[in-house]
């Protein structure tokens, strides 16, 4: 399967199948992980897949609308920026990791820590968010499809919101970034906390560099760290379709000073291309 339609056919599933993975899923998620701890600015975050036994009491999750989950990944970030969108770059690959498997999943970013406590949490470090993975039922459960109207799950923002010339701060023109645009539109299919969709690219034409900035929306999320997280996806969705389409590049975050600020933006990193 293609990262575009691995992106595309990606959903937040809120009513699992109550039944643990099949050892063959396990073991293959669990290399994936293993393989794949390592992310931006060579970082490691050592992801673990947490199973709860199913006659285990339930942790409520969405005021319990989230049913039937007992399998996570989740793993501890340092409590940094930096940090937290590295841990949503390297957890994303595993939520398409999983979708590619036939696997469900969904990003949760409220939760009760404690009930992970076979994970020791160092001072300095946090679980900023998980993921539930599991199976889904065939046809579409109507709680599902309730909370997915409520929340405008599946609407994205216009591309001329959200990806800009670094010049002129106008809005990109998709001929400008030739294959690139495709790396764009998977930005912009990302999942995000509360579909805040907190991204904001500018591509700079003439240093051939794509400058990724956080627009902080919800107060709430930003202050648990959720929007770092949702940079973090987008990177990585970016990095993913870019390399598909054989367009090599790097991770590179300029020094202070370097790229220009822009109003209420924050900057988070730069893909140069090359
Ligand atoms: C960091 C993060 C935290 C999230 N937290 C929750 C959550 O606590 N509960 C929930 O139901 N969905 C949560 N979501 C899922 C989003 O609501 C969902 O991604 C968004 O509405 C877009 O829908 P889609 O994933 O189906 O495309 C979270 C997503 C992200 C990226």
């Amino acid at each position: 399967m293609e990262i575009n339609e691995i992106i595309k056919s990606r959903y937040s599933c809120r009513t699992f199948i109550q039944t643990s993975l099949k050892p063959a899923d396990k073991k293959n998620l669990d290399s994936f992980i293993i393989e794949n701890s390592k992310g931006l600015g060579d970082e490691a975050i050592n992801f673990r897949i947490i199973e709860k036994d199913v006659s285990d009491k339930q942790m409520k999750l969405n005021y319990g609308m989230i049913q039937g989950h007992n399998t996570y990944v989740l793993g501890t970030s340092k409590s940094s920026a930096d940090s937290r969108v590295n841990y949503g770059y390297l957890l994303e690959k595993v939520v398409l990791k999983a979708t590619e498997m036939g696997l469900v999943t969904c990003w949760i970013g409220y939760f009760d820590k404690s009930f992970f406590n076979e994970i020791s949490i160092e001072d300095g470090f946090e679980i900023p968010g998980i993921i539930i993975a599991g199976y889904s039922e065939e046809k579409q459960p109507y709680l599902d499809k309730f909370v997915r109207f409520a929340i405008n799950a599946s609407k994205r923002t216009r591309w001329d919101k959200l990806f800009f010339d670094y010049k002129s701060k106008t809005p990109l023109n998709p001929t400008q970034t030739g294959k690139y645009s495709e790396s764009l539109e998977m930005v912009r299919l990302a999942p995000s906390s509360g579909n805040t969709q907190p991204w904001r690219v500018f591509f700079d034409e003439t240093e051939n560099e794509f400058h990724f900035f956080k627009k902080p929306i919800s107060k709430r999320y930003e202050s648990r760290g959720l929007h770092d997280i949702d940079m973090g996806i987008a990177l990585s969705h970016f990095e993913l379709m870019s390399l598909q389409n054989d367009l090599s590049g790097k991770w590179l975050k300029h020094a202070n000073g370097i790229v220009r600020t822009m109003d209420d933006l924050q900057y988070i990193r730069t893909w140069k291309c090359g």
